[in-house]
Order: structure tokens, then sequence, then C-alpha cells
């Protein structure tokens, strides 16, 4: 699977430009946890628990922290992030495993199986072609019951790659005002080089031909740039049309 890792692993190094999104909720982190949250309690207990691409950990280690979580295992490229996460998590009372590595590639080595799988912002780093053939290592990594969501960039229905950083960069100049203009440039060449976004309902298809249960759209900003999907494993496709 091809992703410019070297670039990417670059961009989140330097943590403190990631951090600064955040802290200003420009990707709507804050709207999308809560209607994660929402989701995973409606599930019931949460298992054992894979976090992809975890970063810091900063959000899923406050949502996991109160709840029946049997373990966590964050896995990131980024040796900065992942510092940052083994502080974050260490308020948390279950075992848990950080792997420093690149996901893409760990995955298939996987023999582990877990009944949460999270993806935040790092999935769409992979090109279209590559996207259904991750989701189905994915799969094989999901216990039948589980359930995947990730949140991720999107494309509008119908837009092209260009229209979508097009649209961006349109947003982030008029919007993104709390970054200074070498953090808002850094981070568009970064959207330039590395996102390949796709638009909710396309990722929702590459779930269903990857053989998930169902697929849907938990969460979408205002300005359609980024969305929460989720998806069930394979159990619940035996009540579905195929
Ligand atoms: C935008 S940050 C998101 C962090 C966190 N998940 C969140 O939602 O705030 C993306 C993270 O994914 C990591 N990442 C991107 N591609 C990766 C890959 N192929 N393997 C491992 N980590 C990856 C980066 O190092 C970074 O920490």
């Amino acid at each position: 699977m091809h992703e410019d890792t070297a670039a990417v692993r670059e961009f989140f190094d330097r943590w403190e430009v990631y951090k600064a999104f955040v802290v200003h909720n420009y990707l709507h982190h804050r709207e999308a946890m809560a209607a994660f949250t929402e989701w995973l309690d409606a599930r019931g207990p949460v298992g054992d628990f894979l976090d992809l691409g975890c970063g810091d950990s900063v959000f899923t280690s406050k949502i996991l922290a109160s709840r029946n979580v049997a373990s966590y295992t964050g896995v990131d490229f980024s040796p900065v992030a992942l510092r940052l996460a083994e502080e974050n998590l260490s308020c948390c009372a279950f075992p848990r495993n950080l792997i420093c590595a690149d996901f893409f590639q760990e995955i298939p080595k996987m023999t582990a199986v877990f009944d949460i799988i999270f993806i935040g912002l790092s999935f769409h780093h992979l090109p279209t072609g590559d996207k259904t053939t991750f989701l189905r290592s994915v799969l094989s990594r999901l216990k039948p019951s589980g359930g995947l969501a990730f949140f991720e960039p999107v494309r509008l229905e119908g837009e092209d790659r260009e229209g979508f950083l097009t649209r961006t960069s349109e947003h982030a100049h008029a919007a993104y005002t709390g970054l200074t203009p070498d953090e808002l440039e850094g981070a568009l060449a970064h959207i330039r080089t590395a996102d390949f976004p796709e638009s909710p309902a396309t990722y929702c298809r590459m779930a269903h031909d990857a053989r998930f249960g169902r697929a849907g759209v938990l969460y979408i900003c205002p300005e359609k740039l980024f969305a929460l999907i989720a998806c069930s494993g394979i159990e619940s496709q035996k009540n579905q049309p195929a």
C-alpha cells in the first residue's frame, strides 16, 4: 500500500503544528468525538480497542478512561506522538500496548482481533485504489460482532481532489486565523502532498466492498470537510441484503 510515509511522518514529528489545529477545534474533533462516544456507548462494553494513527491518544484516552476497556493498542509511526500518548494514557487502568510502526504494513502482520478499531485522520493518506484492500485487512482484525469507526477529511459527492484542495485552502485562509502564516502554509503543503480523501458515500461503498456489514455517516462537519463513518463487522451482514 502506498503512502508518502516519509513526508507524513516528518509533518507529524512536529507535533505542535498539528496540536494547534486541535486546540482551536479546526478539524471538529470535539463534535466528532462526541458522536464517536455516543456510538461506542450504544454498543456496550468496549472490549479490546485498536487505535490506528493514534497520535498522542489525547481524545481516545479521555473517552476510554471511564469505560469498560479490556485492552488498548495504539499504532503510530511518530515516536514524538507516542511519547505523548504514553503520558495521556497513564491515567487509564487497562493494559496498553503502543506500537511504533506504519499501520498499513502492521495490520496485515497482526494476529490479534479487536472489538473496536478506530482510525483518526490517517486513512485518507492512501490512494483511492488501495483503500478497499486496506479495509479488507482491517476487517480481518475485527471480531465478527465488532465495529470500525474512522474520522477523515472528505470530498463532496462528485468533487475531484483539486476541488477538495481548493475548498480546503479557501476555508483554511478564512477560518484558521489562530495559526501563524508558516503553520498554515506548512499544513496546506502537507494536505496537498498527502491527502487523498473520498466522499462519505464512496467510503461507505468501499466498506461494503471490503465485506463490512452496515456502514454509515455518524457526523459531518458544517463545511463538509470532515466526517466520522462507522461500519459494523461481518456478523451484521447476516441481516443485510447482498
Ligand atoms: C492527524 S494525526 C491524528 C491523531 C489522532 N488519531 C487524532 O485523531 O487526533 C495522524 C496521526 O497518524 C499517524 N500516521 C499517519 N499515517 C500513519 C501510518 N501509515 N502508520 C502509523 N501512523 C500513521 C501520524 O503520525 C499522526 O500521529
